[in-house]
């Protein structure tokens, strides 16, 4: 049978290249979803519910040290490198790609990476849990991680180094924006991170007896990874996106770079074992982060809420309230902690009131918009999202103190409430997230449309 022509064979080249630019458009989309939904998986499954659980049997044994070390692991694996961890690669990768053209090799790389970065968490969360050959797979998790995270580091710097060749060719100056400091200070914390968490895998199965890692140890490594790589991350969107979406007036450089700089000597300080010295450093960084980024000033413009809920900026304030409470908590706790009560309070305020928050509150802002221009499933559902996490965070960070160090009857009761509302929270993220990405893209319609007309013979 002869080829059918299609009456539309003539469609003009310039018509087919935007198509070829569109469907690759598309394919770093899906990319980007991937990584979203893999985040998603595991804040919801090993980390929250596995979190919960956790806190239901310390709440019921009345005693934080009820609950394997090796699990409490698992759950902060899963929460700051399968949940956090995918959403900055997947936003890395969308960002680089957009920069770079979205090249076809990109491509390939983000979905190597995602691959590797997706079995390299997932091991290291079972191994700590069932404990299979962990000797082994400890380090082996943590190879595949960095061999992954390694795929992304490279392509970016790459990138970088052909924006600054071809400023240099054009005889202009190559100038580093502040939140690209702080993204690049962010990248080389979470490579650190990576590094160190493979030698203290390495640490414990030549000398240890559990797959946990020692507590010390684990402490600096949680150091590392919550103050030296994702809050520094979160300054540096938040130098990006907040004077947009809150209006709030540009950042001030050099308010912010004190503050990098402090934060840094900070995790210095916390590896040398200098703990006070740590604590004081974290919070002068984070009290010149607040003013910075001019936080609690008011907007010099109305805040950009279309699609989103209105009380978007009230919690991006909220969430560094709660950034400035756990640095000062922790100081409080190297004071006076006898418990580890207000050691998880602090902990807790950064990594639920401070991260999640944020996360909570910029991801629905821009990811919608991120995955095809899809505007988000529910305004009011990322409002209730906000709201039950926040009042779970108080009620857990306020009854894990009195509960651990004064073992208030009351305050063991009220924690597994505070678990249930964090997790609804969360829950509720997740579905809002996931009804959005699962919803049909106006743009993809209309490119279905539109190779339906194009397709020659
Ligand atoms: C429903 C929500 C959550 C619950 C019930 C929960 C519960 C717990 C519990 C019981 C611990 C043990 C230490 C302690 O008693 O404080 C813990 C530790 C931890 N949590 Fe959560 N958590 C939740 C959400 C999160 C989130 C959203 C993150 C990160 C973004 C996170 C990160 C961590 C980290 C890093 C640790 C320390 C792990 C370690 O010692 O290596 N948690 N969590």
């Amino acid at each position: 049978m002869p080829p059918s022509k299609s009456i539309h064979a003539a469609a003009s080249a310039p018509d087919i290249r935007t198509a070829g630019i569109r469907t690759r458009e598309v394919s770093l989309q899906r990319l980007l979803i991937a990584f979203i939904a893999t985040g998603l998986f595991f804040l919801l499954l090993p980390g929250t519910f596995l979190g919960v659980w956790n806190l239901l049997a310390i709440s019921g044994g009345h005693s934080a040290t009820d609950v394997s070390p090796a699990w409490i692991q698992a759950h902060g694996h899963a929460q700051i490198f399968g949940w956090i961890g995918s959403f900055i690669i997947g936003i890395g990768f969308f960002s680089l790609s957009k920069m770079s053209g979205i090249q076809p090799f990109v491509l390939a790389r983000g979905w190597m990476c995602w691959a590797l970065w997706t079995c390299g968490v997932l091991l290291r969360w079972t191994t700590n849990i069932y404990g299979w050959h962990w000797r082994a797979m400890l380090p082996v998790s943590a190879v595949i991680e960095i061999g992954a995270f390694l795929i992304f580091f490279l392509s970016v710097g790459r990138k970088k180094r052909k924006q600054m060749e071809s400023a240099k060719l054009k005889g202009q100056a190559y100038k580093r924006e502040i939140w690209m400091k702080l993204a690049l200070a962010s990248s080389i914390g979470f490579l650190l991170t990576l590094v160190a968490s493979l030698g203290a895998t390495f640490y414990v199965a030549l000398s240890s007896d559990t797959s946990a890692l020692p507590h010390l140890l684990d402490e600096r490594l949680l150091v590392l990874t919550l103050w030296g790589f994702i809050t520094l991350a979160i300054w540096g969107f938040s130098s990006k996106w907040l004077p947009v979406f809150v209006g709030l007036r540009k950042p001030d450089d050099r308010m912010l770079l004190m503050a990098l700089a402090c934060v840094e000597a900070g995790v210095i300080a916390e590896a040398a074992g200098a703990a006070r010295l740590s604590g004081v450093l974290l919070l002068i960084g984070a009290v010149g982060a607040v003013f910075g980024l001019n936080i609690f000033t008011s907007s010099e413009r109305p805040p950009k809420t279309k699609g989103i809920h209105s009380s978007f900026p009230a919690f991006v304030r909220i969430a560094y309230g709660w950034m400035l409470f756990a640095a000062a908590a922790t100081i409080w706790a190297l004071v006076s902690d006898h418990a580890g009560g207000i050691w998880g309070a602090s902990r807790h305020a950064l990594t639920v009131g401070f991260i999640s928050t944020m996360v909570f509150a910029i991801g629905q802002r821009v990811l919608p918009a991120f995955s095809g221009m899809r505007t988000l499933f529910s305004p009011g559902v990322m409002f209730a999202s906000l709201l039950t996490l926040n009042i779970g965070c108080f009620v857990r960070v306020a009854s894990e103190i009195a509960a651990y160090e004064d073992n208030v009857a009351s305050a063991w009761s009220a924690l597994p409430v505070s678990a249930i509302l964090e997790m609804t929270g969360v829950t509720l993220f997740a579905l809002n997230l996931l009804l959005t990405l699962l919803s049909r893209p106006p743009h993809e319609a209309r490119l279905k449309e539109f190779q339906a007309t194009t397709v020659v013979e």
